[in-house]
């Protein structure tokens, strides 16, 4: 029986991944994405999938239909630049994401899969006190569980850790440091790096993070799968891969990852990344190189 399947956020960087893979698995299935177009864009869009625009706020209104499956990522996604958005933050994470819970509860939905942030870890749990994204993130995956308690609701909940790959956004308040680092050095302009430059991160690979919150929806069960690879590197490490030079500056650093995260993707789903960042930029400068 062909499914129907909801995506949140459809059109931004995961979510466009999640699609084309979805689509790639079942051509049958009917995928509708709902994307208020805060951060996505149409360049994201894949070849048979729906599009609708709008609020997760207004989800009820804009899908009638009751899917097999809603994959949740329609959230602002950025930390840096949320103290400055807070409103926007708490419009779309928080009440958007109290009305797809509920529409979720309400249709009966198969699944809610939600893709929550790995920085509720951080910082021994206590990143999320930090900044109003990583806030309104471990909120929502309190009322998931919650709701999984009160009401009995199907869901899974998915770590992310920083996703890098094809459709990334370099350029814009809201790009990601990979494709930041490609257009910078693509422009021949100095990496900068927010200060130490010593933090680490966990670069995922996007088709690995689809992969993995695929597979949750799959057969995964409740919270605790995290997606994230098993390598970190500092910032620094990053500009070098690209060949620097480095210009440093004064920003929100972030957290200091934790190692106490949950592990059910790997233990339970055999679930494992498959392209580390490192070869991923190396495979870009052989692409461009420079001519110095
Ligand atoms: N990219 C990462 O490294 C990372 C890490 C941890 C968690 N996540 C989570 O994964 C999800 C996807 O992240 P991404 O990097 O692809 O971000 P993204 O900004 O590229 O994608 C989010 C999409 O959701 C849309 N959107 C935002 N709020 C919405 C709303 N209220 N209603 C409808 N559409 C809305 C945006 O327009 C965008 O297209 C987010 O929920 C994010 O918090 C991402």
């Amino acid at each position: 029986m062909p499914k129907i399947i909801l995506v949140t956020g459809g059109a931004g960087h995961v979510g466009s991944h999640i699609i084309e893979q979805l689509i790639q698995k079942n051509p049958e299935d009917k995928i509708i994405s709902l994307d208020n177009y805060f951060n996505g864009t149409k360049e994201n869009h894949i070849t048979g999938a729906e599009y609708r625009q709008g609020n997760t706020k207004d989800i009820d209104k804009l899908i009638p239909e009751t899917p097999d499956i809603v994959f949740h990522l329609g959230e602002y996604a950025r930390i840096a630049p949320s103290f400055d958005d807070v409103n926007q933050v708490f419009e779309m994470n928080t009440v958007g994401t109290f009305a797809v819970v509920e529409f979720c509860r309400q249709r009966k939905v198969g699944k809610l899969v939600y893709a929550a942030s790995s920085t509720k870890f951080a910082t021994d749990g206590q990143e999320r006190h930090t900044n109003p994204y990583s806030f309104t993130k471990a909120n929502n995956v309190d009322l998931i569980n919650n709701y999984g308690k009160w009401y009995n609701l199907p869901y899974a909940i998915c770590y992310f850790y920083n996703a890098f790959g094809p459709r990334e956004k370099g350029i814009g308040n809201y790009a990601t440091l990979v494709a930041k680092f490609e257009q910078e050095y693509l422009n021949n302009q100095p990496l900068t790096i927010v200060k130490p430059g010593t933090q680490k991160r966990n670069f995922t690979y996007v088709g690995d993070l689809a992969r993995g919150i695929i597979l949750t929806a799959q057969k995964g069960n409740g919270d605790g799968y995290t997606l994230g690879n098993k390598k970190e590197y500092s910032i620094i490490e990053i500009a070098q891969a690209f060949g620097g030079p480095i210009e440093f500056k004064d920003s929100y650093p972030g957290r200091i990852e934790s190692g106490k995260a949950p592990d059910k993707a790997r233990k339970e789903l055999g679930w494992e990344t498959t392209i580390d960042v490192i070869d991923y930029i190396k495979d870009f400068i052989k692409i461009h190189p420079h001519n110095k």
